[in-house]
């Protein structure tokens, strides 16, 4: 018998979110039984997507939805030894008992020098994500100028260093002067700070005189509409992520996009990582091979202690975290 924590939602998060909106639950689990094994969390992942889709892929009394890394501390399972590890869709959870359907082993050959909990970040989804809008959605090509906001972030500082591994000029948008330097520290070619630049237009034109091929676009809101109108003709966007507007309780009305996409004849589409999940396994031991050969950099924000995670997750959404933000249980 093992006693699990999780964190419940209680009250669907109204605007930005609070911690009254979560409970701390506690429960005394069984032992696994054939088939099943008892997994323990090692890092627990917290990410932006929770706050959107908090509202309709949860109900109240709902374990708050996410990612781990777990240990496999019991096992009945063949395919997954004790002392394994493995990814979990799990939520937030200490422990979980699981049949093995919804796990994903932690690559076979996971190099010992490099921390699990990037299994959540540059080797993992968020990793996958800037490698599929790069590939996949941008197509972009060498010699080509890249945006990307929220730069300094999980996706977003991911994005930068692969489009610089392409050949590309990148240009970088955060919200901090810690995070500008963070971003001239891997290699990006312009940076600024977009709650002190005064004009962010300007900003962007100073950035790329000429205009930007491609947008990595994470934020959405008031920055996409600046941004479209600083698009090269037959530019290209990809929509990864609408940050600014996921704590919104009424909807941001316009600009909106349509004259300019017209005029400009700009490509723009949505995705999520999951279109190619059938990739994943290839893509991971790309992500990897460029983290050993110290082409990709990764930083994390990590807090301490599974009872921080509502703190951690709101701290996010408030731009706390340069890199990956995780909790380290
Ligand atoms: N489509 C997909 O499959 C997929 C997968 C993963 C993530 N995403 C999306 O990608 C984006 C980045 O995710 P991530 O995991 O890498 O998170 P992250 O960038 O590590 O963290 C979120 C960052 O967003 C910025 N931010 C927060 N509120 C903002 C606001 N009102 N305006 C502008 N920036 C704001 C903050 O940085 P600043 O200090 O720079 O403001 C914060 O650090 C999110 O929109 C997420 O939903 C999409």
């Amino acid at each position: 018998m093992v006693q699990a924590k999780s964190w419940v939602l209680v009250k669907h998060f109204d605007g930005f979110p609070k911690s009254s909106d979560f409970e701390l639950r506690v429960e005394d689990l069984p032992e696994p039984k054939d088939g099943e094994v008892l997994l323990e969390a090692v890092f627990l992942s917290v990410d932006p997507y929770m706050r959107p889709f908090s509202a309709f892929r949860m109900q109240e009394g709902d374990v708050m939805i996410g990612t781990q890394v777990a240990k496999v501390i019991q096992s009945k399972n063949p395919t997954f030894p004790m002392g394994s590890h493995v990814v979990s869709r799990c939520g937030w959870r200490t422990h979980s008992l699981s049949n093995g359907t919804d796990l994903i082993p932690v690559m076979p050959d996971w190099p010992q020098d490099v921390s699990l909990s990037l299994a959540l970040g540059t080797v993992g989804m968020p990793g996958l994500t800037a490698l599929y809008g790069i590939e996949e959605v941008l197509g972009l090509k060498k010699g080509e100028t890249l945006l990307v906001n929220a730069a300094a972030g999980a996706v977003g500082s991911v994005v930068g260093q692969i489009a610089k591994i392409k050949g590309c000029k990148v240009v970088g948008s955060a919200g901090s002067d810690a995070k500008v330097a963070y971003l001239k520290e891997l290699g990006f070619d312009e940076a600024f700070n977009y709650k002190t630049v005064g004009s962010l237009e300007e900003a962007l034109k100073k950035g790329s005189p000429g205009g930007y091929d491609c947008f990595f676009e994470n934020v959405g809101g008031a920055f996409s509409s600046v941004a479209l109108n600083q698009m090269k003709d037959f530019g290209r966007i990809a929509v990864c992520g609408a940050i600014s507007t996921y704590n919104d309780s009424n909807p941001q009305t316009g600009p909106y996009p349509h004259f300019i996409m017209i005029v400009k004849q700009l490509k723009m589409e949505g995705f999520m990582q999951t279109r190619w999940e059938h990739k994943h396994p290839e893509s991971l031991k790309r992500l990897m091979g460029w983290l050993k050969e110290g082409k990709l950099k990764s930083r994390e924000h990590v807090t301490k202690g599974f009872e921080n995670m509502p703190a951690a997750f709101m701290g996010l959404l408030q731009g706390d975290n340069i890199g990956k933000a995780v909790v380290a249980v």
